[in-house]
């Protein structure tokens, strides 16, 4: 199979941080198809010697593992080209399209990481010089847009030049191993579904914790902010994952109705609920393994007075038959103790005690997307440690843990998010990407969130860097009678 991917931003942050990564690693594991070509399209004019050396610079900076040995980069660099364009006039696009339609690949990914502004234009401009016919693929990156009407405009500007079935809009969340398994956890065992509702379940916790802060990227965060950055994506994706129905097959559209259906069925917001159950922070200067590290507002490219949220802790409810009346906690946000995410799935105490147990112990399953990639299953057994106190001992269970390794099991070398997203592109797979109809239920649903901040006076709580948020976070969950998890 032959293929031709251009990638818009082909000199950008993206590129060079992802994406050739992870098309070298797919070169390197046999699995990108050689009959390949990878154009970058940037503004400034390079020669194809240019741009490779260009790449090959970059490549420094990815960790050792995922470098190419000389040998190995003059093989992949001959799948690379580049071409100079001004993206926001129709005139280059002739040349792009003389350059595609000589080659006549099976497969066209056009790669969307430039700013979103430009996704109107470049849609247009390439429908217009006939580059959205039946082999080409759109992809998408996040943001797109950054509220409802913004997204809305650019889902109708691409629907209007090629079919949803052609349009792939990437959450790399889906693409990372850890996310998948969610998937297989669920739908592939038995064991858990009859678990699965809120007869069983008390509350389940979303954490996508950073340690790191906005890094170089203050000017783009500063306007955007944690929940639209986090939030209305990749913690959303998170919980359709967790709550949603067994779709009827693994094929895109099964799976995309059924996670739609739970961005439905999220209870609406209330003046009320805006008010108790979503808490924003933004971090102060502190400490961050050892190191002193500077506040938000101190931060190159952040605005001095910003009221840009860098943390977000919410309570969402689901309101369907199997999860009525179940807290869906999310928080995220960055510098904060720990690079983290995991979902933890608290059960239900048994309905009459006979045996005392620990405080805050009790059963729950614990599914580690990063940095560990696996699962634990906390019980309460029989303790044999308390020699001295026999009888108190047979009376007062000992918390134990299951613990599946999955990098031990399936070694850490596994598909990387992104290798795995593009060779699904290029294969033409939809099940991990977003349809524009989920992407604007979710819009929908964290809209009321951004409409009441900018109406608020109060601006983000701080929290030092280096904790677990502000201490709103923690009170707003205790308010259930639950806790965090780090707490427990
Ligand atoms: C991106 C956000 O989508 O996800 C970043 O824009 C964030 O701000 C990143 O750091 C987190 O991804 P990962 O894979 O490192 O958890």
């Amino acid at each position: 199979m032959s293929f031709d991917l251009v990638l818009f931003g082909g000199t950008g942050d993206l590129t060079w941080r992802k994406l050739m990564p992870a098309l070298f690693q797919a070169f390197r594991h046999g699995s990108l198809p050689l009959d390949g070509r990878i154009v970058g399209v940037g503004r400034d004019a390079m020669s194809d010697a240019e741009y490779r050396a260009l790449i090959r610079a970059r490549f420094d900076s990815v960790e050792l593992a995922k470098r190419p040995t000389g040998d190995e980069f003059e093989r992949f660099a001959a799948l690379l080209h580049y071409l100079r364009m001004d993206l926001s006039g129709p005139a280059d696009y002739a040349e792009l399209a003389t350059l595609l339609k000589a080659r006549q690949a099976d497969t066209v990914v056009m790669y969307l990481a430039t700013a979103p502004t430009l996704f109107q234009a470049i849609c247009e401009n390439m429908a217009a010089v006939g580059l959205n016919g039946p082999q080409t693929r759109v992809v998408l990156e996040k943001p797109l847009g950054h509220d409802l009407a913004s997204n809305r405009a650019i889902n109708e500007a691409v629907l209007r030049v090629l079919p949803e079935k052609q349009i792939f809009r990437i959450d790399h969340y889906l693409g990372k191993p850890s996310v998948q398994n969610l998937f297989a956890l669920r739908f592939g065992n038995s064991l858990f579904e009859p678990l699965w509702r809120r007869e069983t379940i008390a509350n389940i916790q979303i954490t996508i914790a950073e340690e790191l802060g906005v890094e170089k990227r203050g000017a783009f965060y500063d306007s955007t902010g944690a929940l639209r950055d986090m939030v209305q994506n990749h913690a959303l994706q998170l919980l359709c994952a967790i709550g949603m129905e067994p779709p009827i097959n693994a094929h895109a559209d099964a799976i995309r109705d059924e996670k739609l259906k739970v961005l439905r069925s999220l209870k609406a917001w209330t003046p009320e609920t805006l008010k108790h159950h979503v808490i924003r922070g933004q971090y102060a200067a502190g400490n961050i393994n050892g190191e002193a590290v500077p506040g938000y507002l101190h931060e190159s490219g952040v605005s001095p007075d910003s009221r840009t949220e860098t943390f977000v802790s919410l309570r969402a409810e689901i309101a369907n038959w199997r999860w009525a009346g179940v807290p869906f906690y999310i928080r995220t946000g960055k510098r904060l103790a720990d690079r983290d995410a995991h979902i933890e799935v608290n059960f239900r105490p048994t309905p009459h005690a006979i045996f005392k147990s620990p405080l805050g112990a009790g059963n729950r399953l614990v599914i580690n997307l990063q940095p560990k990639d696996g699962l634990e299953l906390h019980l309460l057994a029989q303790g044999q440690d308390n020699r001295q106190g026999a009888r108190a001992a047979s009376q007062t269970l000992a918390p134990v843990q299951l613990d599946l390794d999955f990098d031990k099991r399936f070694g850490t070398e596994r598909v990387g998010a992104y290798e795995r997203l593009l060779l699904d592109v290029i294969d033409g797979r939809l099940n991990l990407f977003v349809r524009s109809d989920e992407q604007e239920e979710a819009w929908r649903w964290v809209e009321p969130i951004l409409d009441a901040w900018q109406h608020d006076t109060d601006g983000p709580r701080p929290y030092t860097a280096g904790t677990w948020g502000p201490s709103a976070s923690s009170a707003m969950i205790a308010r259930d009678s639950h806790w965090w998890s780090e707490e427990s």
